[in-house]
C-alpha cells in the first residue's frame, strides 16, 4: 500500500509542478477507475479443449480420433444420451497411488484456453446459451464502467478436476498474473473474485505467500460461494453422481468421471470441522457417518478415492487466514442437502436419494459458506462475511444486487485502505 501512496504522491507533485500537465491530474480521478479484478472460477467453471487420439472406445459410436482440439466442457451437444457417456470416458482421470498424481485417460489430451483473459470464464458453453452464462453479467457490467478485458478484468481458469496438489503449474502462472496486472494497471493491487472452489484455491495461494507479497499485490479475496470447508453434496457426487444442477443431464452419467477427480475428493466435508458420527447416508442396511468415508468408498467401489481424500485433506485443512483483506460473499434460505436416504424405491447407490435440507445456497451448507469467519480473530485485515438471501450457488453470479456489491465495496473503494 506504501507503494502505492508513494506513486500517488510523486504523480502529484509532478501535476502541481507543472501547469502544462494540469489537464492530465483533473483528468486523474477519473482515469483511476476501480482496482483491477483476476476471476478464479469454480467447478466445471471454465472452458476445457480435448483433443482425442484414442487406443479404443467405450462405444462404437464415440469418436477415437479428432484432427484438433475441441471443446470437451463445456459443449451442450456432447451432453446427450448416448453421447454423454463417450464424453464421460474422455474426461475421467486415472489415479495412480504410487505417484499420488492423476492423469488423463491414454490418447487424450486437454489444455484449458485463454489463461489471463475472461473468455474462459464468461460463458462455460462458448455457444453463449443462456444458461451457461457464468461471469458473463460481472464482466459486462465492468466492461460499461471501462475495465478492459485482459487487462483490467481477466481470468485464471485451471483443471477443475484437480486440487491444488497437482496445481504447480497453474499457480506459478497465477503469480505472475497478479504481479503482472498489478504493474500493468499503475500499481494497483489486484481484487481476486472467486468463486465456489475457485475460494479454496485462491485460499491455498495466499497461505503459500508471504506477509510481504500480499501486502504488495492484493487489494482483497471476494469469494461467492466458497466451500471453506467442503459441502456435503460431495457424499452424493460420490454415491450418485451430480447433475450439476442447471444443465439437464443424467447425474448417472456423469458420475463415472466424477468419481476419478481429486477435486471431489477435496471439497469433502472437512474433518476438522465436521462431526464424524454424522450421519450422512442411510441405507436399508447400513448408515454411513462423515467419518465412514473409507468403508464408503470401498463399498461404492472406488477405493483410491480414500488416496486422493488423504492427499488433498490438509491443503487447507485447519483453514488458515489468508493475511488480506476478505469479502465472504454467499447465498442463503436455499435448501441445502444434508442427509441423503436411500430406500425401496430409492435403490442405494444408482437411484437418486431423497434429500432432507437445512440453511445453505443449494450446494454448500450454510456452516461451510460461514467458515471464513474464523479469520476474523486470525488476522489484522478486516473480514466481512454477508449472505445473500434467496441467492442459489450459481445464479448469484447473475444477481444484480450481488453484483453491485462488489462493484460499489470492494472494486470502486481507494486502493490504500
Ligand atoms: C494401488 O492401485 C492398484 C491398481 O489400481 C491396486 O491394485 C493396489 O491395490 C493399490 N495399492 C494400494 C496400497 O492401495
Ligand atoms: C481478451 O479476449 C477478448 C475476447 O473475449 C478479446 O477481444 C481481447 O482482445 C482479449 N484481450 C487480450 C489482452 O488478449
Ligand atoms: C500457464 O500459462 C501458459 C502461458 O500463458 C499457458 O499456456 C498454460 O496453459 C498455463 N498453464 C496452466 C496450468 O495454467
Ligand atoms: C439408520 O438411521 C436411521 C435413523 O437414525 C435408523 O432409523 C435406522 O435404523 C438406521 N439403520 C441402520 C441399518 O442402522
Ligand atoms: C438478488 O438478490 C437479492 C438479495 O439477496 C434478492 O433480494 C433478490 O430477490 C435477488 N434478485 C433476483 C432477480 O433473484
Amino acid at each position: 500500500m506504501a507503494a502505492v501512496s508513494a506513486f500517488y504522491f510523486v504523480f502529484l507533485f509532478f501535476c502541481l509542478s507543472s501547469l502544462m500537465t494540469v489537464f492530465v491530474c483533473v483528468g486523474l480521478p477519473f482515469k483511476a477507475k476501480g482496482s483491477p479484478v483476476i476471476l478464479i472460477p469454480g467447478d466445471g467453471g471454465t472452458h476445457m479443449l480435448g483433443k482425442l487420439d484414442r487406443p479404443k472406445v467405450k462405444h462404437y459410436y464415440c469418436r477415437q480420433r479428432t484432427s484438433d482440439y475441441f471443446n470437451i466442457w463445456l459443449n451442450l451437444e456432447e451432453l446427450v444420451p448416448y453421447i454423454i457417456d463417450c464424453w464421460s470416458d474422455n474426461i475421467k482421470l486415472t489415479y495412480n497411488n504410487k505417484t499420488r498424481r492423476t492423469t488423463n485417460q491414454i490418447g487424450v489430451d486437454v489444455k484449458i484456453p485463454h489463461f489471463g483473459n475472461t473468455s474462459s470464464v464468461e460463458w462455460l458453453d462458448p455457444s453463449k446459451v443462456s444458461y451457461g452464462s457464468y461471469f458473463a453479467p460481472l464482466v459486462d457490467k465492468l466492461i460499461t464502467l471501462g475495465y478492459e478485458r485482459g487487462i483490467t478484468v481477466r481470468g485464471a481458469p485451471y483443471d477443475f478436476r484437480k486440487a491444488p496438489n497437482e496445481g504447480e503449474v497453474f499457480f506459478k502462472n497465477l503469480t505472475n498474473l497478479i504481479e503482472e496486472t498489478y504493474k500493468k494497471n499503475d500499481n494497483k493491487r489486484v481484487v481476486l473474485v472467486t468463486h465456489s472452489m475457485g475460494g479454496p484455491y485462491a485460499l491455498y495461494l495466499l497461505n503459500h505467500k508471504s506477509q510481504e507479497w500480499k501486502d504488495k499485490y492484493i487489494k482483497s479475496l471476494t469469494s461467492l460461494g466458497g466451500p471453506w470447508t467442503g459441502a456435503v453434496k460431495i457424499v452424493r457426487v460420490f454415491t450418485s453422481g451430480d447433475n450439476l444442477g442447471t444443465f439437464v443431464v443424467n447425474a448417472l452419467e456423469l458420475r463415472p468421471a466424477q468419481r476419478t477427480y481429486p477435486s471431489s475428493a477435496w471439497l469433502y466435508p472437512n474433518d476438522k470441522f465436521w462431526d464424524s458420527k454424522q450421519v450422512v447416508v442411510e441405507t436399508p442396511t447400513r448408515n454411513y457417518t462423515l467419518g465412514d468415508h473409507k468403508q464408503l468408498f470401498k463399498d461404492l467401489g472406488i477405493p483410491y478415492a480414500y488416496d486422493m481424500w488423504l492427499d488433498t485433506k490438509d491443503l487447507i485443512g485447519s483453514l488458515t487466514a489468508p493475511g488480506v483483506p476478505v469479502f465472504c460473499l454467499h447465498g442463503s434460505e436455499v435448501p441445502t442437502g444434508e442427509k441423503f436416504i436411500y430406500d425401496d424405491s430409492h435403490i442405494f447407490p444408482d437411484d437418486q436419494p431423497i434429500i432432507l435440507t437445512g440453511d445453505g445456497d443449494g450446494t454448500v451448507n450454510m456452516k461451510s459458506l460461514k467458515a471464513c469467519l474464523l479469520w476474523k480473530d486470525q488476522q489484522k485485515h478486516p473480514v466481512l462475511e454477508k449472505g445473500f438471501p434467496g441467492n442459489e450457488h450459481v445464479h448469484m453470479l447473475q444477481n444484480n444486487t450481488v453484483i453491485d456489491y462488489i462493484i460499489k465495496n470492494v472494486l470502486m473503494t481507494p486502493d490504500n485502505l
